[in-house]
C-alpha cells in the first residue's frame, strides 16, 4: 500500500482501501506543501483520516492537467459515444460500489447509512448513467438562409472548475461531472473539506474505467485556499459552485475576472404552503420531510411552512406528533435513526445560534431547540411558530432540523408570505384544487414547485433557483446548456457580395 492510502474499518464493519491523495493526471500524488486535512465523524467528533490538501500550488498542476486533457490526447479526439461508453461503465462500477460509497458518506457526512444507500447512491448512478446517453446526442442546428447556409456546433466550454459542498457529497460531485463530461469538457473538481472521503474512491473509478489522464481532477482543500484558487484561476473557463450564498458571491467577484462562465446553486428559505382543503395527512407528511430529512440540511429544504387559518392549529399539534414519531436521533449505522449529527461543530453551533436568535426574537419554541448533551453534533429536532416576519429565522437559511410555522388567510397573503424571501429556489403547495395549485404555482418566486410533496428530484428534470437562489440550471437536458457553448457558422455560397 502507498502512503498515500490508508485501510479504513467503518463502526459499520465495512473495510476498504481509502486514497488520501489529491487526484491529479489520474495519479494520486501529495500536496505540494504536504498540507492536509482531516475528515471527522460527526456522530463522534473523532478524526477518521487524514487526506492531502491542496493549495494554490497544486490547483495550477491540476488546471494545467485539465487544460492539456482538454487540448490534445485521446479525449479531444475520442469519438462522443465512446465517452459514453465510458461514463456508462463509471456508472456501473459506482452502482456496484453503492454499499462502499454509502458507508463513506454516512461515516464522513453523518447522514444515515440507509439514507445514503436508498438516496444519494440512486441519485449518483442515475445521473452519471442519464449524461453517459447524451454524449453523442449534443449537436448544433443548420439554418437555411438566402444565399448562405450556416449551421451551429456544440462545443464544450473548456476546463471546468467545480465546487461542491458537504450535504450530498458523492452526489453532488455526480451532478457536476455528469454534464460537463458529456459534454467533452474536462474538470478540476473540489469537494467540501468536510467530506473529502467518497470522491477519492470515485477518483480511483475513473482510472480503472478508462478515462485518459487529466479529464477529471480531483482536489481536496480549504475553500479559502483551494476553492478560491480555482475560482480565480485564468486558464478555468467555467466555475460551477453549490454552497452559500455569501460563498458564492466572492466566487462570481472572482471570476468575473477573466469573465468565466458561471453556474451557482446557493441558498433558500424554502416555502411550503398548506391550504385548508389539502390532503392533511399527505400535507404533515411531506412537510416534515421537507424540513427534517438529511437533517436539515438541504439546499432546497421547505424551511418555511405557511397553514391556512382554520387548519393551523390541528397542523402544528399534529406536524409536531410526526416530529415526535418520525424524526428519530441517532447514529449513522442504528436502522431506527431518521435524523443523524450535523455535519460538524461548525454547523451545529451556526443551528444553535440561529435558534437562540429566534428564542430572543420573540418566537415560540413548540418543539425541541436544544443541543442533544452526548458527544457528536446532534441537535433537537425543532419546530417554531409565533413567527414574524422581522425575525431572522423566518429570512435566513438555517441549514439544520428547524421549521417554523406561519399562520396565512387567503390565497393571496399566502403567496405574499412565500415570496418574502431573497432565496427562490423550491417551494410546495399543498391544495386539492388543481386551478389554485396552478395558480399558486404561477405566483411563486422559485425555480421549482412542488404540488402535494416536497424535495422532488428526478436526473431528468431541471434544477435551480431564482433571485438570490442562484444561475443556472442542473441536470436534465438544461444541464447541459450549462456546459456547452455554441458556435455559429456561416458557409458563404459564393453568389453574393
Ligand atoms: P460554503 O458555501 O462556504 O462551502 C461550499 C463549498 O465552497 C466548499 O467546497 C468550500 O470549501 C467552498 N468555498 C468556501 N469558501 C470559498 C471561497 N472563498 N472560494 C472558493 N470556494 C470556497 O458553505 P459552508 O461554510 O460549508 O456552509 C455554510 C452555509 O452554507 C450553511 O449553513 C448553509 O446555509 C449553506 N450551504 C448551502 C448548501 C447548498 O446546498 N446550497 C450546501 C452547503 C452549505
Ligand atoms: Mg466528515
Amino acid at each position: 500500500m502507498s502512503d498515500l492510502a490508508v485501510r479504513l474499518e467503518a463502526p459499520n464493519g465495512q473495510s476498504w482501501v481509502q486514497p488520501t491523495g489529491l487526484f491529479i493526471n489520474n495519479e494520486f500524488v501529495k500536496s505540494v506543501k504536504g498540507a492536509s486535512l482531516e475528515s471527522i465523524d460527526p456522530a463522534t467528533g473523532k478524526t477518521i483520516v487524514l487526506v492531502q490538501a491542496a493549495s494554490a500550488e497544486d490547483v495550477d498542476i491540476a488546471v494545467k492537467a485539465a487544460q492539456k486533457a482538454l487540448k490534445s490526447g485521446p479525449w479531444k479526439t475520442m469519438p462522443a459515444a465512446d465517452r459514453g461508453i465510458l461514463m456508462s461503465k463509471l456508472a456501473d462500477k459506482i452502482e456496484q460500489k453503492a454499499s462502499l460509497f454509502a458507508t463513506i458518506d454516512a461515516w464522513d457526512n453523518g447522514k444515515t447509512y440507509a439514507e445514503a444507500l436508498a438516496t444519494d447512491l440512486v441519485e449518483a448512478v442515475s445521473v452519471i448513467r442519464y449524461y453517459s446517453g447524451w454524449c453523442d446526442k449534443v449537436s448544433g442546428q443548420t439554418v437555411n438562409l438566402p444565399n448562405k447556409l450556416a449551421l451551429t456546433v456544440r462545443q464544450p466550454i473548456g476546463v471546468i472548475g467545480q465546487i461542491i459542498p458537504w450535504n450530498y457529497p458523492l452526489s453532488m460531485a455526480t451532478w457536476k461531472l455528469g454534464p460537463a463530461l458529456a459534454c467533452g469538457n474536462t474538470v478540476v473538481l473540489k469537494p467540501a473539506e468536510q467530506t473529502p472521503l467518497s470522491i477519492l474512491v470515485l477518483a480511483e473509478l475513473v482510472k480503472e474505467v478508462g478515462f485518459p489522464p487529466g479529464v477529471i481532477n480531483v482536489v481536496n482543500g480549504y475553500g479559502r485556499d483551494a476553492g478560491s484558487a480555482l475560482a480565480g484561476h485564468p486558464l478555468v473557463d467555467k466555475i460551477a459552485f453549490t454552497g452559500s450564498t455569501s460563498t458564492a458571491r466572492v466566487i462570481m467577484k472572482q471570476a468575473a475576472e477573466t469573465l468565466k462562465n458561471i453556474t451557482l446553486e446557493t441558498g433558500g428559505k424554502s416555502p411550503l404552503v398548506v391550504f385548508d382543503d389539502a390532503d392533511f395527512e399527505q400535507a404533515i407528511k411531506w412537510s416534515h420531510m421537507g424540513i427534517m430529512s438529511n437533517q436539515g440540511q438541504i439546499c432546497t429544504a421547505t424551511s418555511r411552512i405557511l397553514v391556512q387559518e382554520n387548519i393551523y392549529d390541528k397542523f402544528v399539534k399534529a406536524f409536531i406528533e410526526e416530529v415526535k414519531q418520525t424524526s428519530k436521533v441517532g447514529s449513522q449505522w442504528d436502522e431506527a435513526t431518521y435524523q443523524g449529527p450535523q455535519v460538524s461543530e461548525v454547523q451545529l453551533e451556526r443551528v444553535m445560534a440561529m435558534i437562540e436568535e429566534g428564542r430572543k426574537q420573540g418566537a415560540t419554541i413548540a418543539h425541541g431547540g436544544s443541543r442533544i448533551d452526548t458527544p457528536g453534533f446532534f441537535v433537537e429536532p425543532t419546530v417554531f411558530t409565533d413567527v414574524t416576519s422581522k425575525m431572522s429565522i423566518w429570512h435566513e437559511e438555517i441549514f439544520g432540523p428547524v421549521a417554523v410555522i406561519r399562520k396565512f388567510t387567503t390565497e393571496e397573503e399566502a403567496i405574499e408570505l412565500a415570496n418574502e424571501s431573497s432565496y427562490g429556489l423550491g417551494s410546495a403547495v399543498f391544495t386539492t384544487n388543481l386551478e389554485r395549485a396552478l395558480r399558486v404555482s404561477a405566483e411563486i418566486e422559485a425555480g421549482m414547485v412542488w404540488i402535494n410533496s416536497s424535495q422532488d428530484c428526478d436526473t431528468h428534470v431541471p434544477f435551480g433557483g431564482v433571485k438570490q437562489s442562484g444561475i443556472g440550471r442542473e441536470l436534465g437536458e438544461a444541464g447541459l446548456d450549462a456546459y456547452s457553448q455554441i458556435k455559429a457558422v456561416h458557409i458563404n455560397m459564393g453568389t453574393k457580395l
